[in-house]
């Protein structure tokens, strides 16, 4: 087993999860706004800075995903690079190195991840310079009844996660392959299971067609769940009975692990399906690790609690702790 397959089992093994504190600007923005908080670089930074120096988090966060801006910060009030603060507790750091998504020239309502322009170039850059242990890039898979994802968008997307999961392995990081499929949408559960299994099977060929190493590999993956707009609320069972279904399909034994993206549920309904889904999990005896990777269900009580004040800190590390210890106990099914 490489050096970097032991990482990526160690990312992975529940309890402790992966923080995604990767927002771009204009995402980061947009969530503050939407709590009514005043936007902007200072606002961010102060963002990043109450969730990353919250006292206590390495007992349920293996590594925290950093967008570029953070990673170029100082955070515990500008004292430690923020990075370095992670490693001091334990906590590995690792960087989003995708840059965002763009609507494909021959399939314009979907979307294909930019980014691999000069990419080498950069890992070797943020190993070097920030010691980061591992990466994401995130693809974007949209549910449109039969019609789509065409096929078309599932390989072009899959042929770049395996582009970049190969760059990250040479220098020397792991790679965390996200392929989202969207939550949006009008879809059934079944239509769901079929979507995330066929595009975790291309995933699965691309990686192995561009020689990268599935011993040091995390994929990313959302639940298998009726779309948004259904009307339909599954039940945690039906989450994870569909969801392992899919993964059991699709993901061979050499992938060390598993880790969820939230995906606009709620945080007690993420908390509550993660839960189900590490129960079945255990009964299953399934090969990976699965845990936690959640960006919108960690920080929402906090964001709540904070409303971009100072004085409530305090209270918004007090929420942040309260969540992660709740998602981090269905992590192992209790
Ligand atoms: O790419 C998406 C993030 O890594 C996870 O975000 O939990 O809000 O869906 P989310």
């Amino acid at each position: 087993m490489t050096d970097i397959s032991e990482t990526a089992r160690t990312l992975t093994t529940p309890p402790k999860g992966v923080f995604a504190a990767d927002e771009s600007p204009k995402s980061a923005d947009k969530r503050l706004a939407s709590y009514g908080i005043k936007t902007g670089i200072e606002m961010r930074y102060k963002e990043r800075d109450m969730f990353l120096s919250t006292p206590g988090i390495e007992a349920y966060l293996s590594g925290v995903i950093l967008h570029e801006e953070t990673l170029n910060q100082t955070c515990a009030l500008e004292t430690v690079p923020c990075p370095t603060l992670l490693l001091s507790s334990g906590i590995l750091p690792g960087i989003k190195v995708d840059q965002g998504t763009e609507p494909m020239s021959e399939s314009p309502k979907e979307l294909i991840t930019k980014g691999l322009l000069g990419l080498s170039k950069r890992l070797h850059d943020y190993k070097a310079t920030h010691n980061t242990a591992f990466t994401k890039w995130r693809a974007v898979i949209t549910i449109e009844g039969n019609v789509l994802p065409s096929a078309t968008a599932i390989v072009e997307n899959a042929k770049r996660l395996a582009m970049y999961a190969r760059c990250a392995q040479e220098a020397g990081m792991v790679p965390i392959v996200e392929p989202e499929v969207l939550y949006t949408g009008t879809h059934s559960i079944f239509r769901s299971k079929e979507v995330i299994t066929e595009v975790l099977q291309t995933v699965m060929r691309a990686l192995d067609e561009h020689g990268v190493d599935k011993t040091a590999t995390i994929v990313k993956s959302s639940m298998t769940m009726s779309g948004k707009d259904s009307r339909r609320v599954d039940t945690p069972e039906e989450v994870a009975a569909h969801t392992l279904e899919a993964f059991l399909h699709a993901v061979p034994q050499d992938i060390p692990g598993i880790i969820f993206l939230s995906g606009g549920q709620d945080d007690d309904q993420a908390t509550d399906n993660l839960r189900a889904i590490a129960k079945l999990a255990k009964e299953k005896n399934v090969p990976w690790n699965l845990t936690f990777s959640y960006s919108r269900a960690l920080q929402d009580d906090a964001l709540k609690a904070w409303g971009g004040k100072d004085e409530n800190v305090p209270a918004a590390r007090e929420a942040f702790l309260a969540r992660l210890t709740k998602v981090s106990a269905a992590a192992v099914g209790t």
